[in-house]
């Protein structure tokens, strides 16, 4: 996977609600990782405020790209080149990075790459493996996408699926909403699911029509609801509180989410003739999913892999080590480098 000409690259990622930076040598080799979260700014609201997260990344852009160089012992100078994430994302927010990145390379004369930050989560799943997974399977499940792709290299991904309405991390804020458990809704959903009995419920599966591979979470979300609600759709939602078993239906929602990602891995996967699966994006942090895709692949003689946790949701480390395969490619970025939000 490490190309001929070594690269120190300083990776720039705003597309949501993370600012962070990175410095990354020749695709692989971490010198330094700054994340600064807007988690507190957007919990009142239970979901990414864009306004918000605008005004933050404007806030902290500066500081993040001098804490990763601090941390990295480098100047900008040291570099060979910088990339960034131009799409998809909140517009706002892609162009505060992008806007920044774009600076710094004209000013200091440094080539410039802009990075998918779909690819680049995918790209975090295959960085420490000693042999390429290529071709892979990859399953992208973040709080916006769920989707399968054939990634025949770094920056080749053919889709093969997605949801057709909420992302999986999506299901995980609203259905956290609902139980009264902290936002980000992923961790706090898995805790309380310890607790829980993951059979107690029997909450829908999405299969798609003819066998096919596919994803739907909001018929899900929906049985989340009036099973609290007490099967009466017409009756007012209980307050967090009153509800007598929330780690059971914590537990139960959580199977069915890893139930129908896993189902639908596997099926690409036999559909491709893939025998590596990547899995990455925030929710590839699930402990229950990492086990369960782990060793239903396994029994089918499929290889998984996930991106360490802190890699899993958004950081740098994923468009820095992508940017050396973009800079190696000679796919260079001009100064009329646009963002693209969808
Ligand atoms: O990739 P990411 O940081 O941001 C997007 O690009 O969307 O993913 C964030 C999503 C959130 O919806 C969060 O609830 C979910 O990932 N998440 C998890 C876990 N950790 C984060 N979902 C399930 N289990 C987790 N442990
Ligand atoms: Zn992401």
């Amino acid at each position: 996977m490490v190309e001929r000409t070594p690269t120190t690259i300083l990776g720039i990622e705003s597309s949501c609600d993370e600012t962070a930076a990175a410095v990354v040598r020749d695709g692989r080799e971490i010198l330094s990782s700054v994340i600064v979260s807007q988690v507190e700014a957007h919990a009142v609201y239970g979901g990414v405020v864009p306004e918000i997260a605008g005004r933050s990344h404007l806030d902290a852009i500066g500081p993040t790209v001098d804490g990763a160089l601090a941390e990295a012992g480098l100047a900008l100078d040291d570099l060979s080149g910088l990339a960034v994430t131009t799409r998809p994302g909140l517009v706002g927010s892609l162009l505060v990075g992008t806007s920044y990145a774009k600076g710094l390379a004209y000013s200091r004369g440094l080539p410039l790459v802009g990075v998918h930050h779909i690819e680049a989560h995918v790209y975090a799943a295959a960085m420490d493996l000693a042999t390429p997974p290529w071709p892979c399977l990859a399953l992208v499940v973040s709080g916006g996408h769920t989707a399968l792709y054939r990634a025949d290299s770094p920056l080749s991904l053919t889709p093969l699926a997605a949801t057709l309405d909420d992302a999986a991390g999506e299901a995980f804020d609203k259905v956290a909403w609902m139980l009264g458990t902290s936002y980000p809704g992923g961790p706090s959903i898995a805790r309380l699911a310890r607790e829980g009995d993951a059979s107690a419920i029997q909450f829908p599966r999405y299969r798609p029509k003819g066998g096919g591979v596919g994803f739907s979470f909001s018929g899900l979300k929906t049985a989340v609801l009036y099973h609290l609600r007490g099967g009466d759709a017409l009756a007012p939602t209980p307050a967090p509180e009153e509800i007598g078993n929330r780690a059971d239906v914590a537990a139960s929602f959580e199977q069915a989410v890893v139930d129908a990602l896993v189902d639908n891995t596997l099926r690409a996967a036999q559909a491709e003739n893939l025998d590596n699966i990547l899995v990455a994006g925030g929710v590839a942090a699930n402990r229950r999913l990492r086990q369960v895709l782990g060793e239903r692949a396994g029994g089918q003689g499929r290889r998984t892999h996930f991106p360490p946790p802190e890699y899993c949701t958004d950081n740098a480390v994923m468009i820095a080590g992508l940017g050396h395969h973009l800079l190696a490619a000679g796919q260079l970025a001009d100064l009329e480098l646009d963002v693209r939000p969808n």
